[in-house]
């Protein structure tokens, strides 16, 4: 997303407006005051802006008439459902500072900000229905995503029809039709290349590009699929982005997959609220923020409800794979972990005994970590016993 315009009526009863412009790209910030209709239905189909907003429909009714293919109208004060707050309620809940009856320009930017947080509904025009269907905020972002897959198709077509062996042309793909910003590698695992870099409306996002068939991931692989398709990293980043969209759902600190293209996952960018970038287990020396002993405690928690109440086990769970942004822990890296079974194991589950053999070296890695760089005295067999125990 590139620009928002925002729009209110100015006083005096004639149809003119205020028209706020924020483009987000480069954080430019215009206001355009005593603008007339003519004008306004101009700036809206020469700028294409990716979101036009307004308080309410009711002053707009003809607005449909001149929104650009692929521009959202967004109806800031009512929600999906259908109730409407007034605008300075709104800003004060969000916390933007406003007077009780703000001028049409400021109103138009407090329009602007609150969007930005997440307020208002999307309102679409259906032909089918012939009426206005509404749709959560969100929603643009998933029909973002659907312009992203068109906007990209064929090229990325014409690249994995090849062997993926040189990720960042792949990314480069997305730079030049301008949907990431300048984005660098931070690095190549056993599977896949990662990228840092920014896209709007996410912000700062990770790229994780599968390349290559990795042998040490087979022993994992899930039976319904040949080893022909584990070649595949399409295919891995398939499952390894429906695993993060899982633990995400379930209330874990993954990081938030925005989407997935291909070989190619774009996730959330860990990072610290100083700019840099996340450290992990290994790096980060856990002393600066808190007794290391809290953090064994809330990794072993985190294990431990994964593999009890959600049946999932990480199976990569290492000092690499946990991040530490800010003293707090981020998982990441969850290709290599599977659901588990009491019953006969199908469908890519496994069984309860496979399941403990993975906690077992997922536990002992975190352990081994603990134990060398903080002296922390630690039983390991009884840790697994507590997981048995409370999982038959
Ligand atoms: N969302 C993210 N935000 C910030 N950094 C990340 C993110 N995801 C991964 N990284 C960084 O990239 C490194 C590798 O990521 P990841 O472990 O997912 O890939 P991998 O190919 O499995 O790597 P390896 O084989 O080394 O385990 C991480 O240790 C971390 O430093
Ligand atoms: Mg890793």
């Amino acid at each position: 997303m590139k620009q928002i315009m925002t729009i209110d009526l100015e006083a005096g009863g004639q149809r003119r407006y205020a028209v706020y412009l924020h483009n987000m790209k480069y954080d430019g910030k215009q206001i355009h005051r005593d603008v007339s209709r003519n004008l306004l239905a101009h700036l809206v189909s020469s700028l294409k802006p990716d979101i036009v907003g307004i308080d309410n429909l009711s002053e707009y009714r003809k607005i449909f008439g001149i929104l650009p293919k692929g521009t959202h109208l967004v109806e800031v004060c009512r929600t999906v459902s259908g109730t409407f707050r007034g605008i300075t309620e709104l800003a004060r809940e969000a916390g933007i500072p406003v007077t009780d009856h703000p001028n049409p320009s400021v109103a138009a930017r407090i329009l602007a900000v609150l969007i930005l947080k997440g307020y208002g509904s999307v309102a679409r025009w259906s032909d089918k229905k012939n009426k206005i269907v509404y749709h959560p905020l969100d929603w643009i972002d998933r029909s973002f995503q659907s312009h992203l897959k068109e906007a990209t198709a064929k090229e990325f077509q014409r690249m994995t029809n090849k062997e993926v062996n040189n990720p960042s042309d792949l990314v480069n793909i997305f730079a030049e039709i301008g949907i990431i910003d300048e984005y660098y590698s931070i690095g190549k695992g056993k599977e896949a290349e990662i990228f840092l870099t920014s896209m709007e409306p996410f912000g700062r996002i990770a790229i994780k590009v599968f390349y290559k068939f990795s042998p040490s991931t087979k022993s994992f692989a899930t039976p319904s699929l040949s080893s022909n398709d584990w070649r595949k990293p399409s295919v891995l980043a398939a499952i390894e982005s429906r695993h993060l969209r899982f633990l995400l759902k379930r209330g874990y600190n993954v990081p938030e997959v925005y989407h997935r293209e291909g070989p190619m996952i774009f996730m959330e960018g860990i990072f610290n609220s100083d700019g840099s970038r996340a450290g992990t287990l290994s790096t980060t020396d856990l002393r600066k923020y808190k007794d290391p002993i809290i953090y064994f405690d809330e990794l072993m928690d985190t294990l431990f409800q994964m593999f009890t109440e959600d049946l999932f086990v990480h199976g990569d769970f290492s000092p690499p794979n946990i991040l530490i942004q800010d003293g707090e822990i981020r998982m990441i890296d969850v290709l290599q972990g599977r659901r588990w079974t009491h019953a006969d194991p199908s469908e890519g589950l496994i069984s309860y005994p496979d399941a403990i053999q993975i906690l077992k070296s997922d536990v002992t890695s975190i352990c081994k970590h603990f134990r060398q760089k903080y002296r922390l005295v630690i039983d390991v067999p009884s840790i697994i016993e507590e997981f048995q125990k409370a999982s038959i």
